[in-house]
């Protein structure tokens, strides 16, 4: 078996909402502004008492649930983010001694900005396949609240917190993927030890709708597919008008793309996560749908896969 497939989903956001008039009340920044530029209408922050690794557990423990699987089974683990309560543990192993996991579990964070869960998902079919697991657990989690620059209105009112689980098993159904890097310490960062999110809104704008619908191209083309044979397009949902334009460059309706940037806003590697489990439950993603997942972000990365539901 040489793919995953996806079994079920599970999800966590803090309780508080930040809502856009609530964000012009600590910058120079409107409503209007928010929705008309970004699509964004709420974002969650944590509050005290709520962190990384809480969230990240809970959206784990509802998609074992809905997996209706033995844990015991679970042989990978892999929690994408770039914004966990320790660098070191990882947050991957908090959540095998918080769930129980059997200790010969493979266990790490894996850091590639806003492409962390495709990342995540091509890392954890490979080790899945090279170990021989019947299933991986995958986890985007972040809490980028605690890194932004609350002065800084080009990013602050852009992020927000939340996580996304994703309980996979090697599959031989329809698996294909293309990953791509082109290193850039620039175009947005996070400087170590205590530094806020930095990013070049425009040049990050700029590379994704260049970028974004060659990668789409590529991977439909690898999987012997046409656009129109993609049932729902599930994007990093970083901005409504980068989806839009997406959409329009592959003339896919919108329809078929699952958006809920409105209510979380960026939530980086838990946003396609996110965006799937909620496409789930409202029975819009049902088995045997192909979809097409696609990241992009820090690092100037990217990824897609094609996979069968
Ligand atoms: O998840 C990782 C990937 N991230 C992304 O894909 C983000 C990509 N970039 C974007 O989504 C957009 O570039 C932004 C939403 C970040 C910014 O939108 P934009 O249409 O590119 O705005 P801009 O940066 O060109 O700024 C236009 C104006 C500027 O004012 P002046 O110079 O024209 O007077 C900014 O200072 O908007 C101003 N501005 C704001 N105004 C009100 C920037 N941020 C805000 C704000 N509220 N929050």
């Amino acid at each position: 078996m040489t793919g995953i497939r996806i079994l079920a989903t599970g999800k966590a956001v803090p309780k508080r909402e930040v809502t856009n008039d609530d964000m012009a009340k600590i910058v120079d920044t409107s409503d209007e502004w928010i929705k008309q530029r970004t699509g964004m209408s709420v974002r969650h922050h944590v509050s005290d008492g709520e962190n990384h690794t809480m969230l990240a557990e809970q959206a784990a423990r509802a998609a074992i649930e809905r997996a209706n699987i033995n844990k015991d089974d679970i042989g990978v683990v892999i929690v994408c983010t770039v914004s966990a309560d320790y660098y070191s543990p990882s947050a991957a192993c908090l959540i095998q001694g918080r769930l129980g996991l059997k200790k010969d579990v493979i266990a790490f964070d894996l850091g590639a900005g806003c492409s962390g869960f495709v990342f995540g998902l091509e890392t954890i079919r490979a080790l899945m396949m090279a170990r021989k697991e019947k299933y991986g657990l995958l986890i985007g989690a972040e809490v980028l609240s605690k890194k932004m620059d609350m002065t800084d209105r080009g990013t602050c009112v852009l992020f927000g917190d939340g996580a996304a689980a994703a309980v996979v098993e090697l599959s031989d159904k329809l698996y294909t993927s293309v990953i791509g890097v082109d290193g850039d310490e620039e175009m947005i960062n996070i400087k170590t030890p205590n530094g806020y999110i930095h990013m070049d809104g425009q040049g990050t704008y700029k590379f994704a709708v260049a970028t974004v619908p060659k990668v789409i191209e590529q991977v439909v083309k690898d999987a012997g597919l046409t656009y129109d044979d993609i049932d729902y397009y599930v994007m990093h949902q970083a901005n409504l008008r980068i989806i839009e334009s997406i959409a329009k460059k592959v003339k896919q309706p919108m329809d078929k793309f699952i958006v809920n940037i409105e209510k979380y806003g960026n939530t980086s590697a838990a946003s396609v996560g996110l965006a799937l489990d909620e496409a789930f439950e409202e029975g819009r993603i049902k088995p045997g749908d192909k979809v097409l997942i696609c990241a992009f972000g820090a690092g100037r990365t990217w990824g897609a896969v094609v996979v069968e539901m």
